[in-house]
């Protein structure tokens, strides 16, 4: 049994196919790039494994079950997604991390919250900063620390690098990797020549079809 499958999966909007007959099998602990041309269907795969869209066709299986046995909130606790543009809400970098705490119905731990700052390079005090303060790096930073706080299974990544300086990119890289030593499953999407060539597992995504892997 596949820890993630998709299986047969298609996704059909309207008189347009976006993917066609996706077959994917994801091990536990497998860190899998997902790369190919601009508008061929990733993000919405993407979408569809995190739960954000539903296959019109096929089916996905996390840990032998279908997405739809799963309660939403207790799939979104198993299996997070990481934007491009990072979503941040309420008005301070505290509102966000404590928002899992939230949603779980647990007091916010703020000595936790600020234990996990430095993770990203970010100093103990950017606890109170204002988002509206953060550059675009520093908001991925805080969105990527919100959805691990409670250490998700999976992590999905959808071009998070895109857009950040190179300063930001090395410490998500490096934040990424730590997640993954920690023993979670990643699936990102990345047009990064780089990434690409260090990948461990890669699938090409092209008109909607896997090309290969
Ligand atoms: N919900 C939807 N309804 C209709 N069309 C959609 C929907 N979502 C995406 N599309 C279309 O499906 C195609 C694939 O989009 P998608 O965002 O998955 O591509 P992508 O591979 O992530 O591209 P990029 O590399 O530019 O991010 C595009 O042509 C897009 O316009
Ligand atoms: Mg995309």
């Amino acid at each position: 049994m596949a820890f993630l499958e998709v299986k047969d999966v298609s996704f059909k909007p309207d008189d347009l196919e976006i993917l066609h007959d996706i077959n994917l099998m994801v091990a536990e602990h497998d860190f899998l790039t997902i790369t190919g041309p601009s508008g061929s269907g990733k993000s919405t795969l993407l979408k569809m494994v995190a739960s954000l869209l539903t296959p019109t066709k096929g089916e996905i299986i996390f840990q032998g079950k279908t997405l739809e046995s799963y309660p939403i909130t207790e799939y979104r606790k198993l299996v997070s997604y990481c934007f491009q543009q990072p979503v941040l809400f309420g008005k301070t970098v505290e509102d966000n991390l404590a928002f899992p705490y939230l949603v779980r119905n647990v007091e916010p731990d703020l000595a936790q919250m600020q234990a996990v700052l430095p993770m990203v390079n970010l100093p103990e005090s950017y606890l109170k900063k204002k988002i509206i303060e953060l550059s675009g790096g520093e908001k991925q930073r805080v969105a990527m620390l919100r959805n691990t706080m409670f250490p998700p299974k999976v992590l999905l990544l959808d071009e998070v690098m895109v857009g950040l300086d190179e300063d930001s990119k090395v410490i998500v890289q490096h934040f990424i990797e730590k997640m993954y030593e920690k023993g979670m499953t990643v699936l990102q999407v990345t047009h990064d020549s780089e990434e690409i060539r260090a990948a461990k597992k890669i699938v090409v995504i092209v008109q909607g079809r896997v090309k290969n892997g």
